[in-house]
């Protein structure tokens, strides 16, 4: 009677093994656990059985019911998962996956835009390392070592002779000692400085400017400068010029726009002035002409040096300089 069983068991797992869908376990399930299953009709059969006999072979049927119970859900489960991820790759009935569109980044769609407008104006563009030498990021502007003018810049040096460069002016001296005048250039490009704050990063955009030729004025200047403003945002934008110093340039100036997210009344963002710094300017100093060789009683020119996030944060009114390097995708996807 015993080994009927072990018989039954066996059979039905080798039956199991060659059982190639879910229709075909099914129907094993029922000849062997069915109402009139072998498995059943064995259980049936104990009462039959001899009383000393009775308990040790309704523990094998009943060991034998649970385990083919589980094989078979186990091997009904198996085939229906395996069909359901076959049928996943090929239903073509699901939406596509969508393939997401890049788009350039806020401050290089800003860096075009402020360079397209000094293009129509006549400008070139110059390039200039970022990995600078000391002597062009400061020497040759006028800034020699331990002057306090070299204070303003927070610098990340690389040796004690090279620097990541603090600003985009090192490129005056740099295409100066390869041109002669007239010379009317941007420079575009990423400086460094150890900064953070709301209108502060380590890393940012600037755009140079350098314009020299004979008889070129302050006004010049102004007007250059006007004009840029004026077409990068609209001519009611109020911009100012305010005295400032920087070694390279004499007069030098600091152009201001009027704060856009509180519209001059004072906000953090402004420091509560109104205001909102976004370059720095002048006429060229006559000692950067003597470090390149230029005559300074034919020529005189300008320079300008502008910060290309602070204007994308008026152009789209931004009051955090640093959502920009975040790389948030939420934030990003509306440029
Ligand atoms: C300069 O860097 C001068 N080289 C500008 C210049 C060029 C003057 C040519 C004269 C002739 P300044 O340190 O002020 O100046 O920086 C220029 C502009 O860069 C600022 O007006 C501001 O818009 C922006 N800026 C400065 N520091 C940061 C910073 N950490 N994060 C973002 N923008 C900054
Ligand atoms: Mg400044």
């Amino acid at each position: 009677m015993e080994k009927n069983i072990e018989q039954i068991q066996e059979q039905a797992l080798k039956e199991l093994e060659v059982a190639a869908d879910v229709e075909s376990i099914k129907d094993l399930s029922i000849l062997y656990l069915g109402r009139k299953g072998k498995v059943t009709q064995f259980l049936r059969s104990i009462a039959d059985l001899p009383p000393e006999q009775k308990p040790e072979a309704g523990k094998k049927a009943n060991e034998t019911k649970r385990l083919l119970d589980a094989k078979f859900k186990k091997a009904i489960k198996q085939l229906e998962t395996a069909s359901s991820e076959s049928e996943g790759c090929i239903d073509v009935s699901l939406p596509g996956r969508v393939v997401r569109q890049g788009s350039l980044h806020p401050i290089t769609q800003i860096a075009q835009q402020i360079c397209d407008i000094f293009i129509k104006l006549g400008f070139d563009i110059a390039e200039g390392p970022e990995v600078e030498t000391d002597y062009y990021n400061f020497e040759a502007l006028n800034i020699p070592k331990n002057h306090p003018a070299r204070d303003m810049q927070d610098t990340f040096y690389v040796s004690k002779n090279i620097v990541l460069r603090t600003h985009t002016s090192p490129t005056q001296p740099r295409i100066m000692e390869q041109q002669k005048p007239p010379v009317r250039i941007i420079a575009p490009g990423k400086v460094y400085r150890c900064d953070s704050d709301l209108t502060h990063t380590p890393m940012f955009h600037q755009v140079e400017g350098l314009l020299v030729d004979k008889g070129i004025s302050f006004g010049d200047l102004k007007g250059v400068l006007t004009t840029f403003v004026h077409q990068m945002f609209d001519t009611e934008t109020n911009l100012r010029f305010r005295p400032s110093y920087f070694p390279f340039t004499e007069p030098s100036a600091e152009v201001d726009i009027r704060c856009v997210i509180c519209r001059g009344a004072g906000c953090r963002v402004c420091s509560h002035t109104g205001w909102l710094e976004v370059l720095g300017s002048g006429m060229v100093h006559p000692a950067v002409f003597e470090n390149v060789g230029y005559d300074t009683t034919r020529y005189s020119g300008f320079a300008f040096g502008m910060g290309v996030e602070r204007i994308a944060m008026l152009k789209y009114r931004i009051d955090d300089i640093r959502k920009y390097f975040e790389n948030d995708l939420r934030f990003l996807r509306q440029f």
